[in-house]
């Protein structure tokens, strides 16, 4: 499985602050959302690109737009952390919901809603901040691949090295791209050193 670990200062810079305990619910929002826009850079690096003819104001030339269209599914609740940034540099991207709750005796994902556009043919960004056992991540590729995705990369936040693991085994197709790969899952299946529960930090849930 291809894994991106974004690797430029202002991503480090944003994780940072993201990590903090400090940082408050309004700014770890704010912070997401930048962050988002550095992972959604990197996701759609090698894009496909189709060429088409456009007027500038003195000529006829050869203009070049993505040539799949994009899907983008927020795994509830943490993935909506990254959705306005996608919605605001690819605005004609179609959304998706993927509802899924951890048990948090298990950590196995537990479905509760979903709601796609049509996959087929599309690039689909899967949003899933923190991919701690992977199980979430796991359940809502396969969610996506039976509604016809192909094409499909993961945008995270933070990985584990056991999410790594999960998602290579069984989905290696799938590209993850990811702000950083930390040490380890603690018993509670948290990642660490991570940066906390993403949905309570965005919500103020805590
Ligand atoms: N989900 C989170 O929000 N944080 C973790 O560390 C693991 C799963």
């Amino acid at each position: 499985m291809p894994i991106t670990v974004a690797n430029h200062p202002l991503s480090h810079h944003y994780l940072s602050i993201l990590r903090d305990r400090s940082t408050d619910p309004q700014e770890f929002r704010h912070t997401s959302r930048r962050l988002a826009y550095i992972l959604l850079m990197e996701a759609t690096a090698e894009a496909t690109l189709e060429e088409y003819g456009l007027e500038t104001p003195l000529i006829h030339t050869t203009g070049l737009r993505l040539a799949r269209p994009v899907v983008a599914v927020a795994v509830l609740r943490a993935g909506l952390g990254l959705i306005d940034a996608v919605i605001d540099m690819l605005p004609d991207v179609a959304v998706g919901y993927a509802g899924v709750q951890r048990d948090e005796e298990t950590a196995r994902p537990m479905e509760y809603y979903t709601k796609f556009p049509a996959m087929e043919g599309r690039l689909v960004l899967v949003l899933e901040p923190m991919l701690a056992t992977g199980g979430s991540l796991a359940w809502a590729v396969e969610r996506v691949k039976a509604a016809g995705a192909e094409h499909i990369i993961a945008l995270c936040v933070v990985a584990s090295p056991e999410g790594v693991e999960r998602m290579n085994t069984e989905h290696p197709d799938v590209k993850v791209v990811t702000a950083a790969v930390d040490s380890h899952l603690n018993d509670h299946f948290y990642i660490v050193p991570g940066l906390g529960d993403m949905g309570d930090r965005l919500f103020a849930t805590l």
